[in-house]
C-alpha cells in the first residue's frame, strides 16, 4: 500500500498528473462529507437525510407528513407505469431498453458507461430515439412521470453510484468543482447554502442539508404544482444566485449530478417526494 501511494506521489509530481486526480479521492470525500451533516444534526438518523429539510425542521415535517398521505405525485407515478406499459409504435417497449427496470434501478444512475455519465433521463429520451420515437423535454412532464415511476420501483434500494477509473473520475471533479464554486451576481456557492447554511433561513424558507438531496428526485414542488426533474431543480438554484442555468442534461449538469449523488451513497432511494 505504501509503496502505491510513493508512487502515485512521484507520478504526480514528476508525470504532472492534473491536480484533480492527485486531489480528489470520492471515498475520502464522502466519509468527511456525511461526518460533517452528522455531527451538525446529531438528531438525524442517516437515512432520515432523504427527507431533505424535513429531516432537520420538525415543524414542516408534520405539514410534509400531512401532505404524503394523499401523496400529490401518485397520479403521475400512474401516468408513469403506463408508459411503461404502452408499446412504442414498433412494438417494443421501455423494458427492451431497461430489462431490469421494474426491480428498480433508480438507485444505479448516473453511472460511468465507459465513455461519459448517464442519467436515468438521458437514457429514456434514448431508448425513445433507438424505438423511432420523439424525445421527450427533459425537465417535467412525461419524462418526470416515467422517471418517478422508476424512482417507485426503486424505493428502499440504497443509492450505489460508482466512480470506477480515472475518466469517471475527472467528471466526479468537474462536478464537484460545480458544487463548490461560487457563481452568480449573489456569489453563492451550492456548498454554501447547503452545506455551510443548511438549516439557516434564506428569505421564508429553511435550507436543506446536501447529504441526502438528490433520493427523492423526481419531485413535486407545490411551487411548480407539478413533478420536475433534478436539472430543472439545479436550473432554479442557479438562478437564485442570478447566475446562468445550464441546459439540463448538459455535461455540466450531468457532473453535478455523478458528484451530488456520489455524496446520497448508502441512502435509500424514496422518490418521487413532494416539497413545498
Ligand atoms: C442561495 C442559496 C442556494 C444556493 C446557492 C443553492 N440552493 Fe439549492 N435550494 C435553495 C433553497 C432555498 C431550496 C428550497 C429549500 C430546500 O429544500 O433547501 C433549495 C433546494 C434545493 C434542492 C431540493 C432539495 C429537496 O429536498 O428536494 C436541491 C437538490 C438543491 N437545492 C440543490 C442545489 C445545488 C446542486 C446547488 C448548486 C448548483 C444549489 N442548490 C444552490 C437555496 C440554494
Amino acid at each position: 500500500m505504501r509503496k502505491i501511494i510513493a508512487a502515485t506521489l512521484a507520478a504526480g509530481l514528476v508525470g504532472g498528473l492534473p491536480l484533480a486526480a492527485q486531489a480528489t479521492n470520492p471515498q475520502q470525500d464522502l466519509k468527511e462529507f456525511r461526518a460533517y451533516f452528522m455531527e451538525r444534526f446529531p438528531d438525524t438518523q442517516f437515512q432520515d437525510f432523504s427527507n431533505g429539510v424535513y429531516s432537520i425542521d420538525a415543524p414542516s415535517r408534520a405539514q410534509w407528513e400531512s401532505i404524503e398521505e394523499f401523496p400529490p405525485y401518485e397520479l403521475a407515478v400512474d401516468d408513469g407505469r403506463e408508459m411503461w406499459n404502452t408499446p412504442f409504435g414498433n412494438g417494443k417497449t421501455y423494458a427492451d431498453c431497461f430489462p431490469d427496470g421494474e426491480d428498480g434501478i433508480r438507485q444505479n444512475y448516473p453511472y460511468w458507461n465507459g465513455n461519459t455519465v448517464k442519467t436515468l433521463e438521458q437514457e429514456i429520451n434514448e431508448c425513445r430515439e433507438t424505438n423511432g420515437e420523439k424525445p421527450l423535454g427533459w425537465k417535467k412532464g412525461k419524462i418526470a412521470a416515467l422517471s418517478a415511476y422508476l424512482a417507485y420501483q426503486s424505493r428502499g434500494k440504497p443509492i450505489d453510484v460508482k466512480v470506477p477509473n480515472d475518466a469517471a473520475l475527472e467528471w466526479y471533479e468537474q462536478g464537484k468543482q460545480h458544487f463548490y464554486s461560487k457563481r452568480g451576481q449573489l456569489n453563492f456557492s451550492c456548498a454554501n447554502c447547503h452545506v455551510d447554511s443548511a438549516g439557516m433561513l434564506i428569505r421564508a424558507d429553511k435550507l436543506s442539508p446536501a447529504l441526502g438531496h438528490v433520493t427523492h428526485f423526481p419531485v413535486f414542488r407545490s411551487k411548480w404544482g407539478e413533478l420536475g426533474t433534478l436539472h430543472r431543480r439545479y436550473g432554479g438554484c442557479n438562478k437564485q444566485v442570478r447566475a446562468k442555468p445550464f441546459p439540463a442534461q448538459s455535461d455540466e449538469y450531468r457532473a453535478l449530478e455523478y458528484f451530488h449523488t456520489y455524496m446520497s451513497n448508502g441512502i435509500e432511494v424514496n422518490g418521487p417526494g413532494a416539497r413545498k
